[in-house]
């Protein structure tokens, strides 16, 4: 029998150990800023230098050396290399970690649904770059040297989440679910689970019992970095 196409999904919780804030744990970022102030297009025009600084505190981790992909990221790595049937590892998360965990440093099997935080695009002309500095209404767009018009290429709150066709058509095959560190409060992501039901082993990582723990079919709770990677070799081993 061959192995059913596969959907893996993470949430921020996938890269807390590696020193990266979750949004909704008490610690979280949104206890400390408020969404209306720095993740929605209505607050980029309105203080377009408040957003920037919220998005350079957090572009300025991508480039500290203390933060690498953990365990957990390595595992999901192995996992999308080694499954014998199509695999697709859809991200909420806008870090870089899942494309440093992976041979070739990420590409197909991995989708940014939310955007990636070390990318900006101009609202002046549409081009789109790698950046991994600190953005401010003076820096000018590197291919039309205007200034005033990048912005972090993220998916504020408000805004049409990337790459849903290909999701929705990996949907459609998809036999092997699994949900790492997620709360399930978010939509589009947090209704996979529920189109999957009666379709596809649902299975959810994650620290603790989340909003979609009663819809999936399996649910191990503790820290990723330890449950991520004894599913996957267990999982592989189901599979050799
Ligand atoms: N191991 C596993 N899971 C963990 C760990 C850990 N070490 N630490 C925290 N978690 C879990 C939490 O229990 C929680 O369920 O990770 C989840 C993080 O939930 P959120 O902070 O809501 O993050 P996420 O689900 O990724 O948010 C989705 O919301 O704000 C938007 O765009 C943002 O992509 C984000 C989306």
């Amino acid at each position: 029998m061959t192995p059913p196409p596969l959907i893996i999904l993470t949430g921020a919780g996938i890269s807390a150990e590696s020193g990266l804030s979750t949004f909704r744990d008490p610690d979280g970022l949104w206890a400390r800023h408020r969404i209306e102030d720095v993740a929605t297009p209505e607050a980029f025009a309105r203080d377009p230098a408040r957003v920037h600084a919220f998005y350079n505190a957090r572009r300025a981790q991508l480039r500290d050396p203390a933060i690498q992909p953990n365990a957990a990221h390595h595992a999901v790595a192995r996992l999308v290399a080694a499954w014998p049937a199509p695999a697709l590892l859809v991200t909420q998360n806008v870090d870089d970690l899942h494309d440093r965990a992976m041979p070739g440093g990420g590409g197909a099997p991995l989708l940014h649904m939310h955007g990636e935080l070390a990318r900006i695009r101009c609202l002046a002309c549409g081009e789109g770059h790698r950046w991994t500095q600190d953005l401010s209404t003076a820096t000018p767009c590197p291919a039309c040297g205007k200034a005033g018009g990048l912005r972090p290429d993220v998916v504020w709150f408000g805004e049409v989440p990337l790459g849903l066709e290909r999701i929705e058509a990996a949907l459609e095959d998809c036999g092997l679910f699994l949900s790492i560190g997620t709360s399930g409060q978010v939509y589009p992501a947090a209704g996979f689970v529920a189109a999957l039901r009666g379709r596809a082993r649902t299975v959810e990582l994650n620290l603790e019992p989340s909003a979609g723990t009663p819809l999936f079919d399996e649910a191990e709770h503790g820290p990723a970095t330890r449950c991520v990677p004894r599913f996957v070799e267990r999982l592989l081993a189901e599979w050799r």
